[in-house]
């Protein structure tokens, strides 16, 4: 099992990131290969350059790869106004054409310190990724709220059981296909 992960938040001491960083210790407890995609530093999509003939720049040859050696893709994110953080975005608008997630399984978690848990960017990201044809997996799909009480302040550790719990299920449900 290949497990792919994205993460929407650049920031050095993303909460997102922490969750993140738990959930590869997760999977990789159930037997799972981890790579994480590096997507910060992609171009912006731009249809000219992935058109007929076109050579793609080498991040997005690489990301696209990385995909498609995927058995699974993780994605995890904040919410930016009610949407998805645009360094993500970006990245998915360069996997549309190239079809690496046509059929792919994919868990979607984001964490917002609001109760909401980020449930824009959950629903909207669902969306993006059913209309590529992904295979949103529904029991790997989370959103938590109040993220800043359930994290360790120093460490990032999960301090918080239930949240262990629902992403130890999201993880296995996503690692280990029915
Ligand atoms: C530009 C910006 C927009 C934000 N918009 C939302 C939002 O719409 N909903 C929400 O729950 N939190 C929002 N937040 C708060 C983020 O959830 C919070 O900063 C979170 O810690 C970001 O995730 P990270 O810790 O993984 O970087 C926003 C933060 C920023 C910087």
């Amino acid at each position: 099992m290949q497990l792919l992960t994205l993460s929407g938040s650049l920031r050095t001491r993303s909460t997102n990131g922490f969750l993140l960083h738990a959930a590869r210790l997760m999977a990789t407890a159930d037997g799972a290969e981890v790579t994480t995609a590096e997507i910060g530093t992609l171009p912006h999509f731009n249809p000219d350059l992935d058109g007929e003939g076109a050579t793609v720049p080498a991040p997005v040859a690489a990301l696209r790869e990385a995909v498609g050696a995927a058995d699974a893709v993780l994605v995890v994110s904040p919410e930016y106004a009610h949407g998805v953080p645009g360094t993500l975005k970006n990245a998915l608008d360069w996997l549309v054409s190239s079809g690496e997630f046509v059929s792919r399984r994919v868990g979607v978690i984001t964490a917002s310190p609001s109760s909401t848990g980020g449930d824009y960017a959950n629903a909207q990201l669902c969306e993006t990724l059913r209309m590529m044809t992904g295979t949103v997996v529904e029991e790997a799909c989370l959103t938590v709220g109040l993220i800043g009480g359930k994290l360790d302040r120093e460490t990032g550790e999960i301090t918080d059981d239930q949240l262990t719990s629902e992403l130890r299920a999201a993880v296995k449900s996503l690692t280990t296909p029915s």
